[in-house]
């Protein structure tokens, strides 16, 4: 049930029930989600007073002020979902390697683990532009009591049970999926409390805006070139305009409001695209999907990829449906 101006709390007390595995373990991840995301959206929104505080002399404060965002966000995300006992394992774009939680207690009998970008769009925040952070969960496949591995976080992206991102923005919003559709939520930020302002998100069939790096262009495949060239023709009467802030979660976003596709195929610089297939183009990819779009690699269902590294990079082209079908089409005809 969705009721608008619910706040989050509410909304994830009253929607319990109707997830499969309900046990309150993925409500208590939400939850943790939700309040990292109120603490780095504080440290977000500070980050042009940086040199201002420093000036004065806070040292109190300085040092941390200091360090970068990406590295502040990772802590923040890992101490939440560390310390409140939520998750068995976590991996992350800024960390080598996964990270166990409690794996020596026998007792320890948490199901989930979590993938997170915790600052996506980074080269943004100098500029005040739009930066987020993408989460996605999966239920581990290793017994619970028992050290978790690598094979619990190398899962195909359809056995996602939750994805989500928070995009700070003019104003912040966490947007999430359980499965049953995409919501998003919307920061009041003098209560600090989410409201549920986009209820039942979702791309339309067609949509205008495609969003690339054209910067690359050369080194595109020619499937992806020809489709651009197929966007700026005047022939007939093409709707198209392009648009790209650099970060995915906000691309992401606006394109699913307004109707669009988002591009980062592979070149001779990313032979394998730059995107990060288990905390940037699943999750995005669950969203997707689960808003009436679609997401793929040019030729395969982002979610049926097999991950074999943590870190991998993919090809990813994502949104409007009919808008990735024609990609797929210019890729099956001209390819490489
Ligand atoms: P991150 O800041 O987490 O490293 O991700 C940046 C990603 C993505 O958000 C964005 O769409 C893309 O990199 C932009 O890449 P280009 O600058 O190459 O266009
Ligand atoms: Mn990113
Ligand atoms: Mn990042």
């Amino acid at each position: 049930m969705t009721r608008k101006n619910q706040t989050l709390g509410e909304f994830i007390i009253e929607n319990q029930a109707s997830f499969k595995y309900s046990s309150g373990e993925l409500s208590r991840l939400i939850n943790s989600i939700r309040l990292a995301a109120k603490v780095v959206n504080h440290e977000v929104n500070k980050a042009g007073l940086v040199d201002i505080i420093g000036a004065v002399g806070e040292t109190n404060i300085q040092g941390e002020n200091q360090q970068k965002l990406d590295v502040y966000a990772n802590e923040k995300f890992i101490q939440t979902l560390t310390k409140r006992n939520i998750v068995c394992g976590i991996a992350s774009e800024e960390e080598d390697d996964f990270i166990a939680i409690n794996s020596q207690d026998e007792n320890h009998q948490n199901k989930y683990v979590v993938l997170i970008d915790p600052l996506d769009g980074s080269s943004n925040i100098d500029v005040n532009v739009s930066v987020g952070t993408i989460f996605s969960v999966y239920r581990r496949v290793t017994p619970v009591g028992t050290p978790v591995q690598l094979k619990d976080f190398l899962q195909k992206g359809s056995e996602q049970v939750a994805a989500g991102y928070v995009v700070y923005g003019t104003s912040t919003m966490l947007v999430y999926t359980t499965g049953a559709g995409v919501n998003g939520f919307t920061l009041n930020p003098a209560i600090g409390s989410f409201y549920l302002s986009h209820p039942n998100m979702s791309f339309s069939e067609e949509g205008s805006i495609y969003s690339v790096n054209e910067g690359n262009y050369q080194d595109f495949p020619l499937g992806i070139k020809k489709y651009i060239k197929y966007c700026q023709e005047e022939e007939g009467d093409r709707p198209y305009t392009s648009r790209y802030i650099g970060s995915l979660v906000s691309d992401f976003h606006r394109n699913m409001i307004k109707g669009g596709i988002y591009m980062y195929p592979k070149g001779s610089r990313n032979p394998n695209g730059k995107l990060r297939l288990l905390y940037e183009c699943n999750p995005m990819a669950f969203l997707a999907e689960q808003a009436n779009g679609k997401a793929s690699d040019g030729y395969t269902r982002t979610l049926d990829v097999i991950p074999t590294a943590l870190h991998q990079r993919v090809p990813f082209i994502c949104g409007s449906k009919k808008m990735v079908e024609k990609v797929e089409e210019f890729m099956q005809e001209f390819g490489e």
